[in-house]
């Protein structure tokens, strides 16, 4: 593209963030903008669209289509036990405090279609304590949340997801918590009994409760800092004091404004304890 025609493409997708913030309530503006005019220029090309102005019109005409668009602009790729050393970390230096509490309380924050929430489910099982733990998996988009409630996924990746599940100190044969059929496994819904599904924006959403531990983790390196930064005010908020966060290898605290009051539990897989 010329340097004039990425210019014009970049005022059409700012005028269309805002329009859709209009019209649908959800607001992109606080995405990382690289990531954003990639995705839609994907997205053209994927439904042989010529341009935004052809887009803008399914888009507010077709709620179905702007369900697709919202899928392709939240990336929702996810995988169980995706960095087992997260889950092993969290089994090793999290789980044994949280089981001295008689209720636990976890937010899994853009759980997209529920392997992060059953992986979790999966760790807090073996070590005794689903039984008093209610997680909050929440997500912008809800289609992805009514994937996560049936715990259906591909066959194909249960081989990856079974050997990430012993480096991540898996404890029984991982095949327990599923049955196959035809190409696809369904994970026990006794894992997910404890769980609330719920959509929640991070960018515009509130704190709603107060939990033990927070999970967030690939969903703020898809937002600036600005909007990055509300994020980790939110957790704070929601966070009781000695309270963890779980954001894994690719996100920081370090140049937030909540740094100073929380504390390293595992600098690689970046698990934080907010301070007393
Ligand atoms: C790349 S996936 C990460 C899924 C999972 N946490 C993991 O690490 O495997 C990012 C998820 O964040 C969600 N998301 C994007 N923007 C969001 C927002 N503003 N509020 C809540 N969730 C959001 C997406 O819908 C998607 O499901």
């Amino acid at each position: 593209m010329k340097p004039e025609q990425e210019e014009l493409f970049e005022q059409e997708v700012e005028a269309l963030i805002k329009e859709i913030h209009t019209q649908y309530g959800y607001d992109f503006s606080g995405y990382a903008r690289a990531s954003v005019y990639r995705r839609i220029r994907r997205f053209l090309g994927q439904k042989h669209l010529q341009s935004i102005e052809e887009l803008r019109r399914f888009l507010f005409t077709d709620s179905f289509f702007f369900e697709n668009f919202l899928q392709e602009i939240t990336v929702n790729v996810t995988e169980m036990f995706r960095d087992p050393t997260f889950y092993k970390s969290l089994r090793e230096n999290v789980l044994p405090i949280l089981s001295t509490y008689p209720f636990i309380k976890v937010w899994d924050a853009g759980c997209s279609t529920g392997e992060e929430l059953f992986s979790l489910a999966i760790l807090l099982e073996e070590e005794g304590l689903l039984g008093r733990t209610k997680i909050y998996a929440t997500d912008i988009n809800q289609k992805v949340l009514r994937q996560a409630k049936e715990g259906i996924f591909s066959a194909s990746h249960m081989a990856a997801y079974t050997s990430a599940y012993y480096a991540a100190g898996g404890k029984r044969d991982f095949a327990e918590y599923y049955t196959s059929n035809y190409g696809s496994v369904k994970f026990n819904s006794s894992l997910v009994r404890n769980v609330v599904f719920y959509p929640h924006n991070l960018a515009t959403d509130s704190s709603f409760n107060e939990f033990h531990l927070i999970v967030c983790r690939n969903v703020l390196i898809y937002f600036n800092r600005a909007l990055q930064e509300r994020v980790y005010h939110l957790f704070d908020e929601s966070l009781v004091s000695l309270g963890y966060l779980g954001l894994g290898k690719k996100e920081t605290l370090a140049m937030s404004g909540i740094s100073d009051k929380y504390s390293f539990v595992d600098k690689n897989n970046r698990i934080y304890r907010k301070n007393s």
